[in-house]
């Protein structure tokens, strides 16, 4: 019998087109939102294969449900939505896509550093706004980036990336992660250092550590009062290791000076979140690998790995 794949968002037809020639594929067909939870459980029982994004809730009752269910690609580098443990007992292959996006998402973990340093989108705002009436001199003025010091925590490809376009600003690169690396100390001079002391020395503190049982909740009211006042906050990986009530606590107290946000707790999150309100945060709608060329090839390694396990073959990019 033909193997079925089941794909949980509208992707471009020219990248399952490979898959349709082997397999019985079907595709959730609404652009504008994902599939509902009970909608995927029903999906995932006749299916050998999922493709999911980081919209998607793969928990033990999702892989129990799947009775062939060989592959979960899930399309991220993440894979906080996937329960692993469960994965691992079932017998069911997870992969991400890992490597691909690494550079288009620590470009975009640097743009909001430098958009959230010189108050970019508020300037952008400003002009489009006709509030533009002079120049003047302290209009919009911000944080020098240069020559400043970044502090990186979770130095895995992403961070070495980050600390790479560091170099280029001339910037002090602290690190802070679960072991040292050494090739980020030799390659590109990032000093390691323990969490507090990099909260305490870093003008730029940024986030990029995947979201598990430990770091979640690794930024509070306490991680926030150790940074300087002139500090900013840029996160680029998962919304849940920052406690959002301590971080608008602490923009609102004057305890960091703001903060670039790529994902947040809820996602979407709410237009009336408070922190939505305050103009020291650039937020962004999870964009970090939003690039056609990166999307494309992320698409096209979760094809792969499941034409892989559906033929047998070992994975490519097994998480586990
Ligand atoms: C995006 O956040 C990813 O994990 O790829
Ligand atoms: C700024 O644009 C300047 O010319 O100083």
């Amino acid at each position: 019998m033909t193997q079925r794949i089941f794909i949980s968002r509208k992707l471009p037809d020219e990248v399952i087109a490979p898959l349709k020639e082997n397999y019985d594929v079907k595709m959730w067909d609404k652009e504008d939102r994902p599939i509902p939870y009970e909608e995927l459980v029903k999906e995932v029982k006749d299916a050998d294969a999922l493709l999911t994004t980081l919209s998607e809730n793969v928990n033990k009752e999702l892989l129990t449900a799947g009775n062939k269910l060989k592959i979960v690609a899930n399309m991220a580098v993440g894979y906080d939505n996937v329960d692993i443990s469960s994965a691992k007992d079932l017998g069911i292959t997870i992969t991400n896509t890992p490597d691909v996006l690494t550079e288009s998402t620590a470009d975009l973990a640097f743009a909001l550093l430098l958009a959230t340093a010189r108050r970019m989108i508020e300037a952008s705002e400003y002009v489009k706004n006709g509030d533009w009436k002079s120049w003047s001199p302290l209009l919009l003025a911000g944080h020098d980036v240069h020559r400043k010091t970044i502090g990186i925590v979770g130095m895995g490809s992403i961070g070495k990336v980050v600390a790479k376009r560091a170099t280029g600003f001339d910037m002090n690169i602290l690190y802070y992660n679960r072991s040292r690396k050494q090739d980020a100390e030799d390659e590109l001079g990032a000093k390691y250092v323990d969490f507090d002391e990099l909260l305490a020395q870093s003008d730029f503190i940024v986030c990029l550590t995947p979201l598990t049982e430990e770091t979640k909740d690794m930024f509070t009211r306490e991680a926030f009062k150790k940074m300087k006042q002139t500090a900013v906050f840029v996160n680029a990986s998962r919304g849940p290791v920052v406690n959002e009530k301590d971080l608008y606590d602490a923009l609102v107290s004057g305890e960091i000076a703001g903060a670039g946000l790529d994902v947040f707790v809820n996602e979407p999150i709410d237009a009336d979140h408070p922190l939505l309100k305050l103009k020291q945060v650039v937020a962004m709608p999870h964009i970090g690998s939003a690039t056609g060329e990166t999307r494309n090839k992320m698409m096209k390694l979760c094809v792969e790995n499941i034409e892989a396990v559906l033929s047998n073959k070992k994975a490519i990019t097994p998480v586990f």
